[in-house]
């Protein structure tokens, strides 16, 4: 080989372990972040992490208004250690490049907990309104309806008539199953049905949510 093969061939190489290699973002089990390099654009993130999953979506304390706009939704938004929206152009990049698993996990205001895993993530490029590819293989805990399913092959969009109504990005259908990005409820609102406030289908009625949590991990 000559020298100049040998020194492009390094390049390459080289060029691979620089975030490209390793999909396992939040391997340190102990760590609540990570530092991340996102795979096609190079663009360095600090992402949550909890037991070695990466957090791309959680609603905990109702702080940070999930009603933003495109602009916002594809590069996200939000807190760490809080609420959240990673953002759609990294979800992409990650979900395209590394064939990742997509854990929901939620809790009612009454107490309940439930959690579905989908063997399969991947989202599409911005140019087709990132649009959510199907993915089979559910595992429900603790839920009797995989709702997320519900919203397979659909487009992201916030200005839908349904993202208006409902308020929120998300992969509107007609109008949803779950709608985990939607308003978080208010104090009177927590026990009783709120078809506008993030829910599950049928996870405690149609009784708004205290918690959402949507995080990948690698295959
Ligand atoms: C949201 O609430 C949490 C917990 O009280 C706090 O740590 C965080 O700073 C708050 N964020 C905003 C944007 O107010
Ligand atoms: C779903 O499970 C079946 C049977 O275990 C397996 O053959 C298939 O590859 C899985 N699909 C995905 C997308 O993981």
């Amino acid at each position: 080989m000559s020298t100049l093969v040998m020194l492009l061939v390094f390049a390459i190489n080289a060029e691979r372990t620089l975030g490209m290699s390793d999909p396992d973002y939040c391997k340190n089990l102990d760590h609540q972040s990570a530092e991340i390099v996102t795979p096609l654009s190079k663009e360095k993130r600090t992402v949550p992490c909890l037991g070695g999953w990466l957090i791309f979506q959680r609603r905990v304390f109702g702080n940070v208004s999930f009603q933003r706009n495109w602009e916002e939704y594809k590069t996200g938004f939000g807190e760490i250690n809080g609420d959240f929206w990673l953002g759609l152009e990294s979800l992409f990049e990650i979900t395209h490049t590394w064939p990742m698993l997509l854990r929901i996990k939620m809790e009612s205001w009454s107490g309940k907990t439930g959690e579905a895993t989908f063997s399969k993530f991947e989202i599409m490029t911005e140019k087709d309104k990132y649009k959510l590819i199907k993915a089979d293989n559910v595992t429900l805990r603790h839920l009797t309806m995989s709702a997320f399913g519900g919203h397979f092959g659909l487009d992201f969009s916030t200005n839908s008539p349904c993202a208006q109504k409902y308020t929120g990005g998300w992969w509107w259908g007609n109008c949803y199953h779950t709608n985990l990005n939607s308003r978080f409820p208010m104090d009177d609102e927590r026990s009783r049905n709120c078809k506008k406030c993030m829910n599950w289908n049928y996870f405690d009625g149609e009784h708004p949510l205290k918690y959402s949590e949507m995080a990948i991990h690698r295959k």
